[in-house]
């Protein structure tokens, strides 16, 4: 009741007028957004039902952004394969603990929250709000399991004192943030990770290493390899408006540095691929035959690193 009261309180300047929820909005990381955009329009419901909560006009659209359909089909297809692969890793392992970092609002959280799993999403204050609002909104069994925790990854402390409400081995999902923080917060943030692997056990998944040679492969599989550098400089030029700064895109590609910056950490990594089984793709209704063997080539391919304390 208290959380109800709280939550209603904080979310009321969200929807009680469209300039005071501009103005909340503004807040929240764009990249949030934009992220269930492009879910959204690979055709995964729980995204859509999000945007539609959320009630916002999409940033981007054929009339903002030249070359937008290659780059939507593009985002599209590279999200949902983070999505649904780093789901299937939980599956298969049958983690009982999810720890999303970074994720926004997740329907990915909504999908594992409803099968029984604890989910905890570490977001931004802002974030965090409209999360557990969506969560009552649209939320099942996951109103029980799926809570946003406000804290900074380079906070030890925040950290770790959400990851102590877990019982038991914690798989942390982090998929598109490590490209984007700065040296000295990125390094914070793989500390405070190992400190949590290391006193509950279990592992952290992502495919941020050498992204860009991963995003450029999905690109290759839609549109061809001449095509794919384009398309990463397009997207990177797009991901750049949203954040208002230059994105440092050299960090961390190169597979032997990104493993020794991780030993340095204490922390070890195995390369494994994105899919055990030929995964059953929301987007695939949206291509071709050839693209769809293409994509299916791709996901076995080893772009998914699952990471452990040493
Ligand atoms: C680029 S998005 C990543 C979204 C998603 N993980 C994906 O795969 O696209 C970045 C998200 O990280 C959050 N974020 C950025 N910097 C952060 C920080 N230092 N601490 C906690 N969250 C942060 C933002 O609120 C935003 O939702």
């Amino acid at each position: 009741m208290k959380k109800f009261f709280v939550t209603f309180a904080l979310i009321a300047a969200v929807v009680l007028t469209s300039t005071a929820r501009a103005a909340e909005f503004e807040m929240v990381e764009y990249s949030a957004q934009v992220k269930l955009q492009w879910l959204s329009a690979a055709g995964i419901p729980e995204a859509q039902k999000f945007l539609k909560l959320i009630d916002r006009p999409v940033f981007f659209h054929a009339d903002n952004l030249a070359d937008f359909e290659r780059i939507q089909l593009t985002n599209s297809l590279y999200q949902e394969l983070n999505f649904t692969a780093a789901m299937d890793y939980v599956r298969e392992k049958n983690y009982r603990n999810v720890f999303d970092l970074a994720c926004s609002l997740s329907p990915r959280a909504m999908i594992l929250g409803d099968e029984g799993r604890r989910v905890i999403v570490g977001e931004l204050n802002t974030v965090c709000l409209l999360g557990d609002w969506c969560v009552d909104e649209f939320g099942k069994t996951s109103k029980q399991t799926v809570s946003y925790d406000a804290f900074w990854l380079q906070d030890a402390v925040g950290m770790m004192e959400s990851a102590n409400k877990f019982d038991g081995e914690i798989c942390i999902i982090e998929q598109g943030v490590s490209i984007y923080l700065a040296d000295d917060i990125r390094s914070q943030m793989f500390d405070n990770i190992h400190s949590v692997l290391k006193k509950h056990g279990g592992c952290l998944i992502t495919s941020d290493f050498c992204q860009k040679k991963y995003f450029t492969d999905v690109a290759t599989a839609l549109y061809g390899a001449e095509a794919a550098p384009t398309l990463y400089a397009e997207t990177k030029a797009m991901y750049e408006k949203v954040y208002g700064d230059k994105i440092a895109d050299d960090a961390l590609q190169d597979e032997q540095e990104a493993i020794e910056y991780l030993r340095a950490h204490g922390l070890r990594a195995e390369k494994i691929p994105l899919f055990r089984t030929l995964p059953k793709l929301y987007i695939n209704s949206k291509l071709t035959p050839e693209q769809i063997q293409r994509v299916n080539e791709l996901s076995v391919r080893t772009y998914l690193w699952v990471i452990t304390a040493i």
